[in-house]
């Protein structure tokens, strides 16, 4: 099976350009003619989600600290754009409800859940947005998928593989059979580990296969005569252009 249009993800929004994982990354990013938005979802002190990708303020932020030590309306407060650059500075990290809102069935949204045991309360939030169909739930932790899998089994999950996993074909393959075993219905793997036979063997199986984070245009030319069913990048522009190629 060789797909010759992948999804194009913007992977934190329009990440390359913008303050990853804000409202206007994400706005800016569906300006283009994309197919999803990925972000990833952590809780803070007082028990809400937010969406930020660090398990602390500090790379993104003006603040300092774990996200799990702040409640939302302190960390709402932060500066979550000057380090991307002084015009962004009135940005903020967003909260997962304000931003299934904004965001309103416009794409898929590629959720990651960054902290296992959060599945739960994620599913209700995007329930209540009534986007269960617009969802693509992602994780590193099997744990966290399996579980959401069997709270709501209509949702669509991935499981993500890092770098470790392409060390051979076998590790490759245990972690497709992992996937499996958690009832996801994809891989979203990183880039390195792909060759075209793993792809192939996960499609023999009909997961399809995501892949993260490219941002060259020749790799992403080669990943796409692989048969790549989606790719997530901070320049969703750039991916654009190598489909068209
Ligand atoms: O979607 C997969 C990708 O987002 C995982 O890596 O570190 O950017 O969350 P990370
Ligand atoms: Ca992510």
């Amino acid at each position: 099976m060789t797909r010759t249009k992948p999804m194009i993800i913007a992977h934190r929004g329009l990440s390359g350009y913008y303050p990853e994982n804000t409202l206007l990354a994400f706005q800016e990013a569906l300006k283009l003619p994309i197919d999803a938005v990925e972000f990833d979802v952590r809780r803070t002190k007082d028990g809400m989600l937010v969406v930020i990708h660090d398990e602390t303020v500090d790379r993104t932020t003006n603040g300092s600290g774990y996200v799990g030590s702040f409640t939302l309306d302190e960390i709402n407060k932060l500066d979550a754009g000057s380090w991307k650059g002084e015009e962004f500075a009135e940005t903020h990290i967003p909260s997962l409800d304000e931003t299934l809102e904004a965001l309103d069935r416009q794409s898929v949204l590629v959720v990651e859940i960054k902290e296992p045991g959060t599945e739960l309360q994620i599913i209700e939030a995007v329930k209540r947005y009534d986007t269960l169909e617009w969802i693509n739930l992602v994780s590193f932790h099997a744990n966290a998928i399996a579980s959401a899998k069997k709270i709501e089994p209509h949702i669509s999950c991935a499981l993500i593989g890092g770098k470790s996993i392409g060390a051979s074909d076998n590790t490759f393959f245990d972690f497709v059979h992992a996937t499996l075993g958690c009832d996801a219905n994809s891989v979203m793997v990183h880039y390195s580990t792909l060759t075209p036979k793993r792809v192939h063997y996960c499609h023999k199986r009909f997961l399809s296969v995501g892949t993260w984070t490219v941002d060259d245009k020749n790799l992403a030319e080669r990943l796409i005569l692989m048969g790549v069913d989606a790719i997530a990048s901070n320049y969703p522009d750039v991916m654009l252009e190598a489909m068209a190629a």
